[in-house]
């Protein structure tokens, strides 16, 4: 249940519906020289069961970010359907995508692009509680201070006037963390958000996801090329290739016995196991 404050309320995970994606194609016309249609998503179904955390895993252009862009709304399918709980995404007005937006929320793979190098860290986070929650200024400052918190960026008041520059990569990726916190959404879509940090951040990062979804109870999109940093924070995974879901399963189930050739081929690129890397960190 949310409550007004933007709090999470106790026993939340019940609330949150599932996400069902039906049978939804995405075909892209591109023009110019090489024109023609393009299919980046060929007739995908699968749902994230409420409070549950899925990995979508793929190469480079296996439509990844494609399937992100509709289930958050920004794309349309070309055909099939989308819907979080009774809510038919693709359907949805101007109005009620915004209304949407305050239960689903994306993480991007760049920190740096998705804060305004301007604006400081108080800023970002406050304009959520303002615009979605309607806070007051002194009850968003209040709330500001619990986020940073709530995503290892303590003590808060260090954090809360920098400007982007002034942190590191993973530190900004807390406080987009902390911005897609503030409206209490139900769903997060993370598409890529530690593949530009540097390999010693990222498990504090994924920790962070981890403890958020099962504190918060939460449904999370774990966007991915790494089946290794899947491993960490998944329930399921679904592996992508040129658009089509080749396999799916319990994530320690598809990693110890990969049945798809692309699935073993992505265990087979992994170089470095993701599992050594340190320990969380807010750097
Ligand atoms: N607006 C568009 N117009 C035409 N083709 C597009 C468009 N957006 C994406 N594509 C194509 O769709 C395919 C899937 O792209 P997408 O961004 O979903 O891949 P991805 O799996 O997220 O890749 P990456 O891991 O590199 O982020 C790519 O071949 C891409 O070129
Ligand atoms: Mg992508």
């Amino acid at each position: 249940m949310r409550q007004p404050n933007g709090q999470s309320a106790p026993g939340k995970a019940a609330s949150v519906p599932p996400l069902v994606v039906t049978d939804v194609s995405k075909i892209y016309t591109v023009r110019g020289r090489g024109r023609g249609k393009f299919i980046a998503a060929d007739h995908v179904s699968f749902t994230i069961p409420p409070a549950s955390a899925i990995g979508l895993v793929g190469a480079s252009g296996s439509g990844k970010s494609t399937l992100a862009k509709m289930i958050t709304g920004s794309e349309r399918p070309t055909s099939g359907s989308i819907k979080f709980g009774d809510v038919a995404v693709e359907r949805l007005s101007a109005g009620g995508l915004r209304r949407y937006h305050s239960r689903v929320q994306m993480v991007f793979q760049d920190p740096y692009a998705a804060l305004n190098p301007l604006h400081t860290v108080a800023y970002h986070i406050t304009r959520p509680l303002q615009n979605f929650l309607g806070m007051s200024a002194s009850r968003a400052s209040e709330r500001v201070h619990e986020l940073l918190e709530t995503v290892g960026l303590t003590p808060a008041a260090q954090y809360a006037g920098k400007l982007p520059h002034q942190l590191s990569g993973g530190q900004r990726q807390r406080v987009v963390i902390a911005r897609a916190l503030a409206c209490d959404p139900e769903l997060m879509v993370a598409d890529e958000p530690v593949s530009m940090l540097d390999v010693s951040l990222r498990a504090g990062v994924l920790r962070l996801l981890a403890d958020l979804r099962a504190k918060r109870g939460l449904s999370l999109l774990y966007i991915t090329h790494d089946l290794l940093g899947a491993r960490v924070i998944t329930d399921e995974i679904l592996v992508l290739h040129k658009g089509r879901v080749v396999e799916k399963g319990p994530t320690k189930h598809v990693l110890q016995h990969p049945k798809h050739e692309y699935t073993t081929q992505l265990l087979d690129a992994i170089a470095t196991p993701f599992a050594t890397d340190g320990a969380a960190t807010t750097h």
